[in-house]
């Protein structure tokens, strides 16, 4: 049990990576909130984890509303008595298209998930960190926020802002013992997002196209991501702080 009866957010843990997330942490300990905008898609992951012995529950929250964060986290106070690590794993893109076809609603949206809700993480959950004595943030950024390649610009963009962001958090908030770390996985088609990323359906001709980039020869699953969140967010990495690890197969070399 590495992170048994630590109190963990997973934002967007209705689906994708960040359900992946929310199982692996519940199963080694964890009492987990597991957080969505869509309330239907939450409920039925804590209700999966609580099913298999895990301790979970659900709360909706827009990870871009202010009120919606503080109450996000209130709520893992109040049901756990403190908050150790909150996962900032929402994410959206645009469409994969030209930089110059993304409409302002697009990039707004794409900034506001992405990024804004780190700074609303941040303001609320520092002082439930600091009553705690210290706390964790797992953001999870992108291998599109170091290598960048062209139709994903403004969603590139918006991972480079979060990994640069952990750092100088992690520089600031290191004497309040709280550690900031970024994950940056790379493509994973099996997720909601996949299509916006790969422009389309995953077919084999985009299957291959990315594949080919990768030098471990497979995509990312969100076992491989969760596994590195369980690593962050437990005691054993009591003295990491400021890393981005990529779970990328070496595609960023
Ligand atoms: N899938 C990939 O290939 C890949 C690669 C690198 C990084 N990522 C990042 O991983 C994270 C998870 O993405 P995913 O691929 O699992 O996508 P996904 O669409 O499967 O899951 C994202 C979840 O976030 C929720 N969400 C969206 N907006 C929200 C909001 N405002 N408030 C709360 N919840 C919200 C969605 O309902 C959804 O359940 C994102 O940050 C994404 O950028 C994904």
């Amino acid at each position: 049990m590495r992170v048994k009866d630590k109190s963990i957010i997973v934002t967007g843990a209705g689906g994708g990576i960040g359900e992946g997330i929310a199982h692996r942490l519940a199963e080694e300990g964890a009492q987990v909130i597991v957080n969505d905008i869509d309330a239907a898609k939450g409920e039925k992951v804590a209700a999966a984890i609580a099913a298999k012995g895990g301790k979970a529950s659900f709360f909706r929250a827009d990870v871009t509303k202010s009120a919606d964060v503080k109450a996000l986290v209130e709520a893992a106070v109040q049901r756990h008595g403190k908050l150790d690590v909150m996962v900032n794993n929402a994410g959206w893109t645009h469409r994969n298209r030209p930089a110059l076809e993304v409409s302002e609603e697009d990039f707004d949206k794409v900034y506001a998930i992405n990024m804004k809700s780190i700074y609303l993480a941040t303001i609320h959950a520092v002082p439930a960190f600091r009553a705690n004595k210290g706390g964790a943030f797992i953001n999870i950024a992108s291998t599109a926020g170091l290598r960048p390649r062209p139709g994903l610009t403004w969603y590139n963009g918006s991972k480079g802002a979060v990994i640069t962001t952990s750092k100088s958090l992690a520089a600031e908030f290191g004497p309040d013992n709280i550690r900031v770390n970024c994950i940056n996985p790379v493509f994973n088609p099996d997720t909601g997002l996949s299509a916006e990323f790969a422009g389309g359906p995953v077919d084999e001709a985009r299957r291959a196209k990315f594949l080919a980039t990768i030098p471990l020869g497979r995509f990312s699953t969100a076992l491989d991501v969760a596994n590195a969140a369980l690593y962050l967010a437990s005691d054993e990495a009591a003295f990491i702080s400021g890393v981005c690890i990529e779970v990328d197969g070496a595609r960023c070399v």
